[in-house]
């Protein structure tokens, strides 16, 4: 499928071609995963203007997330009139990981801060993930040195289907002047500092010239910065 594939996704023009190629062209399951970060807000404008009703847009509520996050999902359900599926973390072992190791163990150890992405994303993630072909997200290469050796459309081995990246190229400059043309909604978080937004505890603003995950788990090693959704 993939050189092919490939061939019809670069004569495609514009991010809704992409998708609505992808949407009358793979017989299996397509789920899109949306953080409501600008791109995601992009993506998800694409599928659902296009009414691209085969593609699942889903999301992970960690239950940590900021009210910005929380107003920007309610104003994309109204402003589109879709329904964004959500997916849970398990509670039983939610709720032993806080009884065992308190409210916010993340800032402890880097130990206890992939249990708590663990938890709270990665297996929601895996539930959402189960039967897809297509996985879809908002990842940028700008966003740290390791999403640069990311491809457009990959193979990805942990989940047995392909992922793709439609915007993985697209600078954050090329995102804000697409978004703000057409009107779409996003986190107001964005205009105060805020590139890549993840957990309210774990998320902070960055400074001019700081490194676009600088405000991500901003307390631990760089070159670590990954909470097991992507690898
Ligand atoms: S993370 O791995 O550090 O958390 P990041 O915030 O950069 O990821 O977002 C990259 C992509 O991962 C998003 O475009 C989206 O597809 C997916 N993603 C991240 N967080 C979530 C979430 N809470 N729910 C759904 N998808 C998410
Ligand atoms: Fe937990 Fe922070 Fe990871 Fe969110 S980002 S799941 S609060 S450690």
């Amino acid at each position: 499928m993939k050189t092919e594939f490939i061939k019809q996704l670069n004569q495609s023009k514009t991010i809704e071609e992409s998708l609505r190629f992808l949407a009358e062209n793979v017989s299996g399951k397509i789920v899109f995963s949306t953080s409501f970060g600008i791109e995601d807000q992009l993506i998800t404008d694409a599928v659902f203007t296009q009414n691209l009703n085969n593609i699942e847009v889903f999301t992970l509520d960690t239950g940590r997330l900021f009210q910005e996050t929380y107003s920007t999902w309610h104003k994309t359900e109204l402003q589109y009139n879709k329904h964004i599926k959500t997916y849970y973390p398990q509670a039983n072992t939610l709720e032993s990981f806080i009884n065992e190791k308190g409210i916010n163990p993340f800032y402890e150890s880097q130990e206890l801060r992939k249990q708590c992405c663990h938890i709270r994303k990665v297996e929601p993630l895996q539930g959402a993930l189960k039967g897809a072909a297509v996985w879809i997200t908002g990842l940028r290469a700008e966003h740290s040195p390791n999403r640069n050796t990311l491809e457009i459309l990959q193979w990805d081995e942990q989940y047995q289907l392909y992922k793709f990246n439609p915007l993985l190229h697209w600078t954050t400059e090329e995102v804000k002047q697409y978004v703000a043309q057409k009107g779409i909604p996003y986190n107001v978080l964005h205009d105060k500092g805020f590139i890549s937004i993840g957990c309210a505890p774990c998320t902070r603003a960055i400074k001019e010239g700081e490194d676009f995950r600088a405000g991500r788990w901003w307390w631990e090693d760089a070159s670590k910065k990954e909470c097991g959704l992507h690898r």
